[in-house]
Order: structure tokens, then sequence, then C-alpha cells
């Protein structure tokens, strides 16, 4: 990782940690105990991979920087939202996420759903009320994308064949099936919508946008598959190993880490060819590839 990505990563970072802050309800609001878990939730730890994503595609079609930071504050509590589901006790039963005790058990099950529910609803209230595009047509557009990502034929469609394929062995399509749509969706969302609030792509460029956004979308979950079986919990953050004490089909129980591994390089590639037509200008998208092939947690 340069230097500069570092200082742009950052930089993007503390925006969206900024925003989030402000945009979630304070702590001393009522009900409180439910604002204190959304807060616990969202605010201090992650990498916030998804809004770099969309800051990286906003500044590839011009975007207007504030309204990227919407998209990608969206994008984020419904990614946050669905780490607090995935890691209740009738899904992956996780006790540590970003290093502190999951939100179920620093608060409790009931507080832990509604949280999560809370945190869907207001990212859709952010899209609603802040100016995103030039058109209300795009704009629409904009969170029916974010909504299709999410919903069952996106994240929660993805969680849903993920609990249903526990104890199985999965074909390649089958284990792409999944992937693509309990990580791959809400990334790609990311990306689109982070271009979306700019208008300097054509159909065409946004295509190619699209392609990408595709390969690093499966790329990041087969990094986290194989990082569940190779680094440790401290530096993870959350419980090493899951997924082979969970019985769940990963690339690296069908493939084994190296060819996991190997899949993951050949999806970075694929991503790179597709940015091709940009040029230069694609830079950051590149580095932040780089950082989801290579990253350690
Ligand atoms: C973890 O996502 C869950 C997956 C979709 C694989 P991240 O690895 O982006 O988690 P944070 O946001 O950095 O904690
Ligand atoms: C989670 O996949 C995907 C989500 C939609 C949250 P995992 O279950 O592998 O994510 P981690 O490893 O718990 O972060
Ligand atoms: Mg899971
Ligand atoms: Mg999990
Ligand atoms: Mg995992």
């Amino acid at each position: 990782m340069t230097a500069d990505f570092q200082d742009w990563a950052r930089s993007r970072q503390v925006r969206i940690e900024t925003s989030l802050q402000t945009w979630l309800p304070a702590a001393n609001v009522a009900p409180e105990r439910l604002h204190d878990a959304m807060r616990y939730t969202v605010l201090g730890g992650g990498k916030r991979v998804r809004p770099l994503l969309a800051f990286a595609s906003g500044e590839l079609s011009k975007a207007d920087d504030e309204r990227v930071t919407i998209v990608a504050a969206a994008v984020e509590l419904i990614h946050a939202y669905s780490l607090v589901h995935d890691d209740l006790p009738c899904m992956d039963d996780d006790v540590l996420r970003r290093g502190k005790p999951t939100c179920h058990v620093e608060y409790d099950e009931a507080i832990a759903l509604l949280a999560g529910d809370s945190l869907q609803s207001l990212a859709f209230q952010l899209l609603a009320e802040h100016q995103l595009a030039d058109t209300p047509q795009m704009q629409l557009e904009m969170i029916k994308r974010l909504a299709q990502a999410a919903g069952s034929r996106g994240m929660a469609g993805g969680q849903a064949v993920d609990l249903a394929s526990v104890g199985k062995v999965l074909s390649l399509p089958e284990l792409e099936f999944m992937h693509i749509h309990k990580t791959g969706a809400l990334i790609r969302a990311a990306v689109m919508l982070g271009a979306w609030c700019g208008s300097s792509l054509n159909e065409d460029q946004l295509m190619s946008l699209d392609r990408f956004a595709k390969c690093i979308g499966l790329a990041f979950q087969v990094v986290d598959d194989v990082l569940d079986a190779e680094a440790t919990t401290a530096t993870l953050g959350k419980t090493a190993g899951k997924d082979a004490e969970n019985n769940k089909p990963t690339y690296v129980s069908i493939l084994g880490v190296s060819r996991a591994r190997e899949l993951a390089e050949e999806l970075r590639r694929e991503a790179y060819q597709s940015l091709e037509v940009f040029g230069a200008p694609a830079g950051r998208l590149r580095q932040v590839t780089d950082f989801i092939i290579h990253r350690e947690f």
C-alpha cells in the first residue's frame, strides 16, 4: 500500500466516520439503549471498504463529494446491519466483531435485531432526504439499486443460501452464486452508487465499471474465506476458524487455501482489465482493489 493511498483512504475514513456520527441518533435520545447499540455497531471500527469504493468511483465520474458521502454512509449502514444479524446465534453465532463483543452479546438479541432493522431504515432515510442526482428519476433508480442489493435477490438472499448450505459440499457455480449475493451485491452497489452521483460516464463505461464491481465483490468474499482459515482472531477482530467450526462451504473448504488465493488474483486481473477503458483516472479503484486482495484482515 502506497503512502498516497493510505493518506487518501484515511481522509475518506475520517469523513465517513464524522458523517455517520452526525447522522446516527444520539445515544441520549429515547429509546437510548437502541440508539446506543446502533452507534456501538457502526462507529469506531471496520475497514470502510464499501465507502472507499464509492469515493473512488465517485472520483471517476466527477461526482460531488457531499453526494458520495451520503451514498457511502448508506451502504456502510446496510453493511453494519448485515454484520449484526450475521453474528446472531440463529446465524453464525459469533461473539467478537471489529475487536469488540458482538451487538447481541453487548446488549441482547432483541436489541441486536432492532438495531439492524433501524440501521437499514436509516440508510434509506439518508438516500431519500438528500439530493444525490440531477434528476428525481435518477435518484429513485439509486434508491432502488440499494434496495435490490440488500434484499432477497441480493445480500439477504445470499445469507439465506449460506445458512441453507451448512454441512453441504457446493459446486463452484453454487458457491459463486452464494458469494456474489451475500457479499458481492452490496459491494457492487457501492461502486455503482458512487459513480451515479456524477454524470460524466457513458453507458459503456458504466457497464465496464459494473463488470469491475462484480469481480471485486466476489474477490472480497474469497479473501474473507481465506483469512478466516489463515489469520488470527487478534488480527481479524473476529473469531478465526469460524467457517470450519460452523461447517460452512467456502472457497477454502472447496478449493483449498492456495487455489482460493489464486482465484482472488485472477479476479484482481479481471477487475483491472475492466478498468482499462478508463486509463489513469481509475487509479484509485485499482488501489482499493489491491487493498481488497492483499489485505490482512
Ligand atoms: C465482513 O466485511 C463481512 C463480509 C461481507 C465478508 P468486512 O471485512 O468489510 O468487515 P468490516 O466492515 O471491515 O468490519
Ligand atoms: C457475511 O459473510 C456476509 C454478510 C452479509 C454479513 P461471513 O459470515 O463470512 O462474514 P464474517 O466472516 O462473519 O465477517
Ligand atoms: Mg455469515
Ligand atoms: Mg459471519
Ligand atoms: Mg467470513
